[in-house]
């Protein structure tokens, strides 16, 4: 199966102009390096015309999605994007849960679990993003806060195996450069498809990709890759410069 890279932008560029430069670039080598999936997450406001502009070189996503898909007239939520409206602008994938969120917009597990049901019912494929703080690092209680993250939030999910991916991303190693080891990431991984495997069909759950994100860059994506239980890489920084971020698709696509 092809390695799932995603890139995940968050609040960035600040203009159009660079948000198409990047996208353009990256969907050129996405044509080169065909063995891999490679989706990128933009910011909403550059994603609907990019996502028309590019998609039949690259697949695009969403960083989240809200879970309501009113009918005609009934989109009372001010600020929010629906999964039509993603559907609707060829967007394919939508990251929730992201720990960004979780932090430091009080999104809850009953808010993701609404979030996830609903962007894999109306057509989305869902990355779900779960990991253990410092302090739980620290405690040795990853298992045990992976464990009733996925609990929560894939609540009532028992199909939808192809569509559905879950990024393990310890949050101390989000954003600083400090990567989990690939070996502890393998055994975090392992243990999130043997908990997933308790909440919904083995077979639903073996369909499950697991990805590892937190500090991937260049140097270390290899070493991720090789790795049996992980099935790809969800990017942050990296995946701002082009040059790199091509370095880590043609990784991938050699694996
Ligand atoms: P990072 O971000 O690669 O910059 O650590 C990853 C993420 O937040 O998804």
């Amino acid at each position: 199966m092809k390695k799932l890279i995603v890139a995940n932008w968050k609040m960035n560029p600040q203009t159009h102009g660079e948000a198409e430069r990047l996208a353009s670039a990256v969907s050129k080598l996405a044509l080169k390096f065909k063995g891999v999936e490679t989706v990128l997450c933009l910011p909403f406001v550059w994603l609907a015309d990019l996502s028309q502009k590019y998609a039949d070189k690259i697949e695009f996503g969403s960083q989240d999605v809200f879970w309501e898909n009113p009918s005609a007239g009934g989109g009372a939520f001010t600020g929010e994007i629906s999964p039509a409206m993603l559907k609707n602008s060829k967007v394919k994938y939508a990251i929730i849960g992201h720990s960004e969120r979780r932090r430091h917009l009080g999104e809850t597990d009953e808010m993701i679990n609404k979030k996830v049901r609903a962007a894999l019912k109306n057509g989305l494929r869902a990355i779900l993003c779960v990991g253990e703080t410092f302090q739980e690092h620290k405690k040795g209680a990853t298992q045990f806060a992976l464990r009733r993250q996925l609990r929560k939030d894939l609540e009532g999910i028992s199909k939808f195996r192809d569509r559905l991916a879950v990024a393990y991303e310890p949050v101390w190693a989000i954003g600083t450069g400090v990567p989990e080891t690939p070996q502890n990431a393998e055994a975090a991984a392992m243990f999130i498809r043997s908990e997933i495997s308790k909440l919904m069909p083995r077979r639903v759950a073996g369909g499950v990709r697991i990805i590892y994100g937190g500090s991937v860059n260049s140097r270390n994506i290899g070493g991720y890759l090789a790795m049996p239980s992980i099935s790809g890489a969800l990017v942050g920084g990296a995946s701002l410069d082009a040059k790199d971020f091509g370095k880590i698709l043609k990784i991938a696509n050699n694996v």
